[in-house]
Order: C-alpha cells, then structure tokens, then sequence
C-alpha cells in the first residue's frame, strides 16, 4: 500500500443487511461484506425490526473483522470509519453507529456519518473515471425511498420529487406477497413478469394533483389485489378471483405500470431541469426491464444513464465508504456526538 493511499472502513446497518466495507481512495472497493438477514425475515414477508437489531448486534464485529482481512489490512491503516446514521430502522442505526463510534473512539481515527439514501446515489458516481457534468438528475429506487433529485455536485442534492405513500421497493414487495412469492419481492416479481403479457391488466400508477414529479404507488397496488380477488369487497369470495396461472401476466402488467410510470418522471424531470445525466440508484435500479425501457424511451434525446453495478445497487458498506471518503475531504469528520436519525430530510 502507497503512503497517499487513504482507506475508508464503511459501516451499513440501516435495515435487513450488515455490511462492512473496505475503499481506498473514495472509489476502488478492497472488499465488500454484506450479511443478508433475508431468511430470517422471509417467513414474516417484510423486516421484523427487532429481529434485524438483534442480528445487527451478533454480526456486526466478525462482518467489519471480515471486511478488514478481506481488503488485507488492519485497523491502524485506516483513514476513518464512515457509518450510515439514517434514515432507517432506530434499533438497527444504533448498532452500526456504536461500532463505529466505539471503533473511533478506541483508534483516534475520524468518524464520518454518511447519508444512507445519499450513498445509494454515489454508489453509481464513485466507479466513473470521470465525473458527470453537474446538475444531473438522480433516481433513488429503493425498499424505503423513491425520490427524483437535482443533483448539483457529488454529494448536493435538491430533492425535486418524492412518493406520497409507498416506495416503489416496497410496492414491488406488496405485490410479489401477493402473488405468494418469496420476500425480498422485486427480483422475483422481475423473473415471473418475463413469462407474462404487460398488456393483459391495464394497471396504472398513481398522479399527484399539482406535483408532476410525486409518486403514488398504493393505488397501483390496491387495484393488483382486487384483480386477483375478482372483487373490491375483502369480506366475499369472487368467483372471478384469478388462478396462479394469471399470475405472470399481472406480475408483467404490474412492473409495467410502475416502471413505467417511473421512466415518465425521470424524463420529465429531465426535460424541466435542463438536465441530460441521469444517475440511478437503490435496489430497484437493478431491474433489468427498467433499465432496458429507460434506454428506449430516452432514445434520440441523448441523455447519458448511470447505473451502478448491480452489487452496488442494493444496501452495501461499498457506497458508504465511498461518500464517506468524499465527505472526509471535503467537509471533514463527523462529531462521536452524532445521533442516528430514523428520517432525513432530503434537502442538502
Ligand atoms: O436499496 P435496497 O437494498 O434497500 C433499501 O434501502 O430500501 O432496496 C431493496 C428493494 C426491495 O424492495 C427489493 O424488492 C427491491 O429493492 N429490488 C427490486 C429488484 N431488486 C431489488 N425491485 C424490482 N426489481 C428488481 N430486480
Ligand atoms: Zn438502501
């Protein structure tokens, strides 16, 4: 290892992953560790969050011990400790921020809190070789958040749309439940769309009155439930209540809906932003169908897409790291008496 070298150690414990990480330089990933807590929470279908801080504490210190032997290094070599302190679950934010706390405490090395949401979007800058041309428009697509934001350098951000109710993630999520298939939904509900016919339920998303850039998800998902019901009234049993053989169609016409809905925004955003980058990121981003209709659609408009690797898209301590390593630089450490937060505002 160089002198110059500097090695950020990230934490993530916002919700259902622990994950310890190893960066040097703000963008090359030494090593990236995330324990996923998907089998203990699938049985419930979403995250329990006592069971998740629970686990976040058993975890937490062979997955950091993990990251460091991974990367080849040692505590001593590190140039500060940078942790997710929120949004997300208190219980699981307290257990990442302690151990990094504790870790700085006992190593005199710099602290650095990092934005979870945030970080979701520098996972997808931290890898380019050179910067985009500042503003672009950023799409976070995640389990928790969907938001459009202006983006005016690496880590300012202006949030310019957000969902009034559910997140898409969590949309995908609902919907995959009830098609009886495993949680964490969205890949599964990607899978089955492929066997189905976009155009056999014409579902749509939600507008917001006076907000062309908001999201509403939940109507979306109501109506999905009473086409498999065959009914609006919970309490009787339709006999036009859809058999499994339906099912791809409505996980097809479903994804169509939303991801279609959400590549309208991105473009409009676009468009009344004067912007032509767009940077993707959260565990959505990874949907292969979304980002195929996102490169049509914008075809002949010469927009450049940022998608991150797709290890990159879902929650990592790689992208923590990495901002946090931005962060250093430029506004340098957090105070050991930074709180976790369980909501962030998104203006910066
Ligand atoms: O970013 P992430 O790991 O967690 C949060 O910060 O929330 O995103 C997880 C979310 C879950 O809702 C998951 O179902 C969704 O991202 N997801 C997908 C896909 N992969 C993950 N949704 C649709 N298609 C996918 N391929
Ligand atoms: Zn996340």
């Amino acid at each position: 290892m160089k002198n110059m070298d500097q090695l950020i150690l990230g934490i993530e414990s916002t919700c259902d992953e622990t994950a310890a990480a190893v960066v040097r330089n703000g963008s090359e990933i030494l090593s990236n560790i995330v324990a996923s807590q998907a089998d203990l929470h699938e049985v419930y279908g979403g995250v329990v969050p006592e069971l998740a801080c629970r686990r976040h504490i058993e975890v937490v210190i062979p997955i950091v011990d993990e990251a460091l032997a991974k990367a080849g290094c040692t505590l001593e070599q590190i140039g500060g400790i940078a942790v997710a302190y929120g949004p997300g679950l208190i219980g699981a934010l307290l257990v990442g921020l302690n151990t990094a706390k504790a870790l700085s405490f006992a190593t005199g090395k710099p602290l650095i809190g990092v934005n979870h949401i945030h970080a979701h979007l520098y996972a997808a800058l931290m890898e380019l070789e050179t910067p985009p041309t500042f503003p672009c428009i950023g799409v976070i697509i995640s389990g928790g958040h969907t938001a459009l934001v202006k983006v005016e350098g690496p880590a300012t951000y202006k949030l310019i749309g957000q969902t009034i109710d559910d997140a898409l993630g969590e949309a995908f999520d609902k919907v995959a439940k009830m098609l009886q298939l495993p949680y964490p939904g969205g890949p599964q509900v990607e899978a089955l769309a492929l066997k189905g016919d976009p155009t056999r339920y014409a579902f749509r998303a939600g507008r917001v009155k006076e907000h062309p850039l908001a999201f509403s998800f939940s109507g979306l998902k109501t109506a999905v439930l009473y086409a498999l019901k065959g009914t609006s009234n919970a309490s009787v049993k339709s006999e036009l209540e859809l058999t499994p053989e339906e099912y791809p169609h409505v996980a097809a016409s479903f994804q169509e809906a939303a991801l279609g809905d959400l590549v309208d925004k991105v473009l409009k955003a676009c468009e009344l932003h004067g912007c032509k980058t767009v940077i993707f990121g959260g565990g959505v981003s990874n949907n292969k169908a979304l980002r195929k209709k996102m490169a049509e659609r914008e075809e002949g408009k010469g927009l450049e897409l940022i998608w991150p690797r797709p290890f990159l898209t879902t929650d990592n301590a790689a992208m923590i790291a990495g901002l946090g390593s931005y962060l250093l630089k430029t506004e340098g450490p957090s105070s050991l008496s930074l709180h976790a937060e369980t909501r962030i505002p998104f203006l910066k």
